[in-house]
């Protein structure tokens, strides 16, 4: 299938999870991908497999979405290896679950500035290449938490919830100039950041177990599942969508209390 045929994708925190499973089914449709990713060594190991299964260009570079001269660099690094890139996911993201009093100041700042801040700073900086192609396809991997809440997971939510409004603010303000800003909300997913949840728990089986207990399938969201929505999203096929939240959780958002 070649769905993105021609197009030249960014995924961020693409060395590993959500963002890997996205950046390998971008390269099975077609498209050139460059992972971004704060661990370069990750990132490189994960490019070269892709690659290597794929046989097209994936590129790794190291980036902080949280610095924007970070961000700068890269992009510049993607239009010199792969051209300007016409799809940007921003998917790396960190979780910070503290109580809102015990939180401390660098808490804040570090789950801002990752997950809300770093999706802007990418969006800023790619922005004014799509824009003069009028083609671009910017997709925010948000989370269920970013319009339900579960008490001291914060300030994971604060974050997304504004990560959702950043969606929409974008995806109106371009929607008349060739670009679709929208957003995928993955519930609990099979990933290392869901696991190193569950090892804080003394029983980490038993809380995989309990946690795969209370999604409606029995089950955890796939990795791949949240990249089969995002193949839609980046693809020419989903433009007449502007500030749309895909939330794929197994309907754990649409329960009321059992
Ligand atoms: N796993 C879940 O249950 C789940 C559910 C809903 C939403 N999400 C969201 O999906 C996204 C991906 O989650 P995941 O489970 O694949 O996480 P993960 O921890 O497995 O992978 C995140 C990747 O982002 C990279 N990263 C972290 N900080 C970065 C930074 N400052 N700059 C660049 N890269 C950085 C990491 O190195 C890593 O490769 C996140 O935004 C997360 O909030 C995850």
């Amino acid at each position: 299938m070649s769905r993105l045929q021609g197009k030249t994708a960014i995924v961020t925190g693409g060395g590993r999870g959500i963002g890997a499973a996205i950046a390998l089914r971008f390269a099975q449709e077609g498209a050139s991908v460059m992972i971004a990713d704060i661990n370069e060594d990750q990132a490189r190991a994960t490019a070269v497999e892709i690659s290597q299964q794929t046989g097209m260009r994936v590129a790794a570079h190291r980036c902080d979405v949280a610095d924007p001269e970070s961000v700068i660099t890269m992009v510049e690094a993607t239009r010199h290896h792969l051209g300007p890139a016409n799809v940007l996911v921003n998917n790396a993201g960190i979780a910070v679950f503290r109580e809102p009093l015990e939180m401390t100041p660098a808490d804040w700042t570090r789950c801002i500035s990752v997950d809300l801040e770093g999706a802007w700073h990418c969006a800023r900086a790619v922005l004014t290449d799509m824009l003069s192609k009028r083609d671009g396809a910017i997709i925010n991997i948000i989370s269920n938490h970013a319009f339900t809440v579960i008490k001291d997971t914060f300030p994971y939510p604060v974050a997304k919830h504004a990560l959702l409004g950043l969606t929409r603010s974008l995806g109106l303000q371009y929607a008349d100039k060739g670009i679709s800003v929208n957003a995928i909300s993955p519930g609990y997913t099979d990933t290392q950041i869901a696991q190193d949840d569950f090892n804080r728990h003394p029983d980490p089986a038993r809380a995989r177990a309990e946690t795969e207990a209370k999604q409606p399938p029995g089950r955890l969201c796939q990795p791949e599942e949240v990249a089969a929505v995002a193949v839609l999203l980046a693809s020419n096929e989903a433009r007449f969508m502007i500030g749309e939240n895909i939330v794929i959780d197994g309907g754990v958002s649409i329960r009321m209390y059992e």
